[in-house]
């Protein structure tokens, strides 16, 4: 059977959610954070060990200022209102991206739950806050480049690149799920998606549910990992 280490997912759906029931989108968004809370202590309580979310890309700041600004408001009411049921589940928090375009008061409370979780050893739940694949692997080349030039870095392989990586420290992405049914990645973990199996979902992220997770799990323990080689009984 497949081993299931990291889900990563991207939560998509919340403005079609919020359209459907005649609701502004920030209203998806913010159901979209009742979610979060459900979907991170169900997946902690099935032991998966690491939960990536895409929270907001690189690509986000497109959006009208007024619902970027709602969006940069939700780890507020986020950890305002789950930090502590994190707490008692020994959820871990952590992030990837950037903080650097981040307003001030939810970085600070990203920081402060990440500081208040970082000893606690259940699943870990990590956001991709303002983040970017492609923005990754160049920071990580400009980085190895800057390691190389001091004399820190010398020959560059898969394991070495790796380091450079914000997901240097989280086990490798088994299953990648997007809801609503789109069927791309728009820039979420292209170096750590290489060998992930993806599920789409027709479900909007809102109306996602820990029995729509179970599905997905369920359906990726049936799937034959062959990371490029032949399953076993093709190899006799
Ligand atoms: C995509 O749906 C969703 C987002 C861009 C935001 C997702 C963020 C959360 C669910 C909350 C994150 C929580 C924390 C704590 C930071 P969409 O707006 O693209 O939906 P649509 O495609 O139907 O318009």
């Amino acid at each position: 059977m497949n081993e299931l280490n990291h889900i990563a997912i991207i939560m998509d759906g919340n403005g079609r959610w919020a359209k459907k029931r005649r609701l502004p989108r920030t209203m998806g968004h913010k159901k979209g954070v009742e979610k979060v809370r459900e979907i991170a202590i169900y997946a902690n309580k099935l032991g998966i060990r690491c939960l990536t979310l895409y929270a907001f890309s690189t690509e986000n700041w497109k959006r009208p200022e007024k619902e970027v600004s709602y969006i940069m408001s939700l780890p507020k009411l986020f950890f305002e209102s789950y930090l502590k049921e994190l707490m008692e589940n020994n959820i871990k928090i952590t992030m990837i991206g950037s903080l650097n375009r981040i307003p001030e008061e939810a970085k600070k409370i990203f920081r402060d739950a990440i500081r208040k979780t970082s000893k606690n050893t259940g699943m870990i739940l990590n956001f991709a806050l303002n983040y970017g694949g492609q923005d990754e692997i160049v920071k990580a080349a400009k980085d190895y480049a800057r390691d190389y030039k001091e004399g820190k870095a010398r020959s560059l392989t898969k394991e070495s690149f790796k380091k450079y990586l914000y997901t240097k420290d989280l086990p490798e992405v088994d299953l990648m799920i997007r809801t609503s049914n789109e069927q791309r990645i728009s820039n979420f973990l292209l170096y750590q998606l290489a060998y992930s199996e993806f599920i789409f979902t027709d479900t909007y992220w809102p109306d996602f549910t820990p029995d729509d997770l179970d599905k997905c799990i369920e359906e990726y323990r049936k799937r034959t990992r062959r990371f490029g080689g032949l399953n076993e009984e093709k190899n006799n």
